[in-house]
């Protein structure tokens, strides 16, 4: 067993999505397809699509900035932002967001890449450091646009989103335990070379990736010493779809001899799919925007469970990991905020989809089009001298 000398965690949690959706039931006329395939086959809705002048940097400041205050902005002594949707080979996009948010020039700033799980890797290492010195907190963000061709068996899991939380000891809405398993292989079941704006993946393949590297990441934890399978009150997977989560839960249950009432079943995992069902795959953000669906809506007092979360990364990395609910939480959190971004979105026609989707990448020289554009409070405006140019509406 580890020492336990200091509770470190989640004391804020923050996150955005785009304005713009594609209601599947539009995708499922325009491609001949039953709408059930995607409402129960995949278990997703609506897929939340990126505005012109929307990415990685726009969606997370967007995310953080209603989690910050002025004392946390001096606090804030690293940011560690997890992504695989670059929009440079070199400068990590968290020093836009750095500047964007006003935060102290004393604070590291770097970015994180393996698929959908590097937000967990950047979570654990925020709680080393945090351990390391108490009085400070890091900043970590995970902000992606997940995007497959069109007319591909994927379309229908893309989506965007970021999420944000800040981390430090004694924190006041989830403590992060330290025990963890973890899972690695060299495999191809989804990746996306230099040179493509879309994934390539052997979708069969990689979901059976998934459960393989979960049941892996499990027994390495259970050999940590981690909660046994009936201490964990809540599930949170990361969610390319939710049936996915669904299919992980049960293999889980099945591999501990678990054999839940479905009324159970639900209960340890429906609350965290709420927002991905609406939100679509925002990879290295959809865990923890699992996790915001969760806490923010179950209706219990959650105060005291142990909440597991299961981290995949397609190439493929996996973590099985847990953290326990503070007293208090429910203040912590921004649910009315939350909804209301969720319930202000506009739905988009198929047209208006594909050409947001084939909307061009803004070039050297050229200002990003109004049209068509994010009502977030962030926006990139221009590029010039290769410059990307951002701005707060
Ligand atoms: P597909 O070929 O369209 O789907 O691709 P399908 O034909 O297998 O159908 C899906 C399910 O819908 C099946 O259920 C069907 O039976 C059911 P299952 O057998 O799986 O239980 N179905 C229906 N249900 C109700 N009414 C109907 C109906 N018709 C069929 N009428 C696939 C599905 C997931 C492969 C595809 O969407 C894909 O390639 N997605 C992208 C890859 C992906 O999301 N993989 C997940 C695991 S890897 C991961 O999570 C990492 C990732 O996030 C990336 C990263 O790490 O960075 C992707």
């Amino acid at each position: 067993m580890y020492a336990t000398p200091l509770a470190v965690g989640i004391d804020q949690i923050g996150f955005y999505t785009s304005n713009f959706y594609l209601d599947l039931a539009v995708l499922a006329q325009r491609n001949g397809i039953d709408v059930s395939k995607y409402h129960h086959g995949i278990g997703q809705e609506k897929m939340s699509v990126p505005a012109h002048d929307e990415d990685i940097v726009t969606l997370a400041a967007n995310a953080a900035d209603s989690i910050i205050d002025d004392a946390e902005r001096e606090n804030i002594s690293a940011v560690f932002f997890a992504t695989e949707t670059g929009i440079d080979q070199s400068k990590a996009a968290g020093v836009y967001v750095h500047r964007l948010l006003g935060l102290n020039s004393n604070c590291r700033v770097v970015e994180l890449k393996q698929a959908c799980y590097s937000c967990t890797a950047a979570l654990q290492m925020a709680c080393a450091l945090v351990a390391r010195n108490p009085k400070k907190s890091v900043l970590v963000i995970a902000s992606d646009v997940a995007r497959y061709e069109l007319d591909s068996a994927a379309e229908a899991t893309q989506g965007c989103g970021a999420v944000a939380m800040i981390i430090k000891a004694n924190p006041r809405i989830l403590q992060i335990q330290p025990q963890a398993g973890n899972y690695t292989e060299d495999v191809m079941d989804f990746w996306r070379p230099n040179y493509r704006k879309t994934a390539l993946v052997d979708g069969k393949f990689s979901t059976q990736m998934y459960i393989k590297a979960m049941l892996a990441a499990w027994d390495n934890y259970q050999a940590d010493g981690g909660f046994a399978f009936a201490d964990i009150a809540h599930f949170c997977y990361h969610l390319p779809f939710t049936r996915m989560g669904q299919k992980a839960h049960r293999s889980l249950c099945q591999h501990n001899m678990a054999s839940i009432p479905k009324d159970a079943f639900d209960t340890q995992l429906a609350d965290s799919l709420i927002y991905s069902r609406i939100i679509g795959n925002s990879y290295s953000a959809s865990l923890f925007i699992g996790l915001t669906s969760l806490l923010e809506q179950n209706t219990n007092d959650l105060t005291g469970k142990n909440i597991g979360f299961l981290s995949y990364g397609s190439g493929c990395v996996a973590e099985f990991f847990a953290g326990t609910v503070v007293a208090g939480y429910k203040d912590k959190l921004h649910t009315k905020k939350h909804e209301a971004m969720l319930h202000a979105r506009e739905p988009l026609s198929h047209t208006q989809y594909v050409d947001l989707w084939n909307y061009p990448d803004p070039q050297e020289g050229e200002e990003v089009t109004m049209q068509m554009g994010t009502t977030g409070k962030f926006k990139l405006a221009r590029i010039y001298e290769h410059k990307r140019d951002y701005l707060r509406v």
